[in-house]
């Protein structure tokens, strides 16, 4: 079977690009410029970089390769540059979103659309999937525009809802969490960590194997796939700092009023994952298990 994932040289494309391979599937990827992500040298994947602005170019490659099913995954994910650049963030997120949506209709059987925990207005956390609505950034507010175009499709159709990805990654543009507080720690930078906002951090493997359950139970609808622990980014810097036994004295405990960021962030936004589990089979790691894994402590 036919895999098309946009957005192959982030976070998560890099890993699921890979994890398909291994389970046999053809894969196709695709990114903004040259590929930067690792593969093993002779793996059987076709890259072909593509801007999904620019929906000639689009509908050309989706007609070229007419993949079964389509990982939408790319995205403007800065809160921060959306805020400063709506209509940039409106055209990446939602237009080149619904283009590709329309050439899926055409030429594949399955669209996964890749959301976020920021379509949630963050006052209780503990959200499950019919939750109501209700973004307090930009960024949110496009992902929620894309999630009710997604809704509209032809063909079968899941929103994938996700909360802070952590993992390893190679040539990105941007780290992730856990490679900043490492880094950081590392070269004993002092670092502000908040301490008011509650997530549910999710292992970048466990992200992608549950995407795979997806596509392999040809399941639709909305999905949280998240981690299964509830922790603030401070908890989660100091269960770094003690798993590579580095002093967390550089560690400062902020609350997010100290940072004047252009774009507002939800307090608590953790998701529930008992539709995944059940309909799914999904079980993610533990956030001590995962950030192992990402640290090599395993
Ligand atoms: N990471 C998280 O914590 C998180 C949390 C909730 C939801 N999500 C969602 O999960 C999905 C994957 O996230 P991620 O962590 O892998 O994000 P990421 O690392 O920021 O990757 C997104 C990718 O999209 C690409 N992209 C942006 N604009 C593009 C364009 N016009 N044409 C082609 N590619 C374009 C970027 O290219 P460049 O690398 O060239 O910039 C980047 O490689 C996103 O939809 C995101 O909204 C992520």
């Amino acid at each position: 079977m036919k895999v098309l994932i946009t957005g192959t040289n982030g976070l998560l494309g890099q890993h699921l690009a890979p994890l398909l391979l291994k389970k046999g599937y053809e894969v196709v990827a695709t990114g903004k410029g040259e590929p930067r992500f690792a593969l093993e040298a002779g793996a059987p994947i076709r890259y072909h970089s593509i801007d999904i602005t620019d929906p000639m170019n689009v509908y050309h490659l989706m007609e070229l390769e007419k993949p079964e099913v389509v990982v939408h995954a790319a995205a403007m994910t800065q809160v921060d540059d959306c805020e400063k650049d709506p209509e940039h963030c409106e055209q990446t997120n939602v237009q080149a979103t619904t283009q590709l949506l329309v050439d899926a209709e055409t030429f594949s059987r399955h669209f996964i659309y890749l959301s976020t925990d920021f379509v949630f207005d963050g006052e209780r956390g503990n959200y499950g999937e019919e939750d109501e609505l209700s973004p307090v950034n930009f960024y949110g507010f496009t992902k929620l525009q894309a999630e009710g175009v997604v809704q509209t499709s032809e063909i079968p159709w899941a929103i994938v809802r996700t909360s802070l990805v952590y993992g390893n990654v190679s040539h990105a543009r941007r780290s992730n969490i856990i490679g900043w507080i490492r880094e950081s720690l590392e070269k004993r930078q002092p670092i502000k960590v908040v301490s008011d906002q509650r997530r549910t951090p999710t292992f970048v493997e466990d992200l992608a194997q549950g995407i795979i359950l997806i596509i392999e139970k040809k399941a639709t609808g909305i999905y949280h796939i998240a981690g299964k622990d509830e922790l603030s980014p401070y908890e989660m810097a100091i269960q770094t700092a003690e798993l590579l036994q580095l002093d967390h004295s550089n560690i400062e405990k902020v609350d997010a009023s100290s940072f004047s960021q252009p774009g507002k962030r939800p307090p608590r936004t953790s998701l529930l994952i008992g539709k995944a589990r059940k309909e799914l089979g999904y079980e993610p790691l533990s956030f001590r298990e995962g950030l192992r894994k990402v640290l090599g402590k395993t």
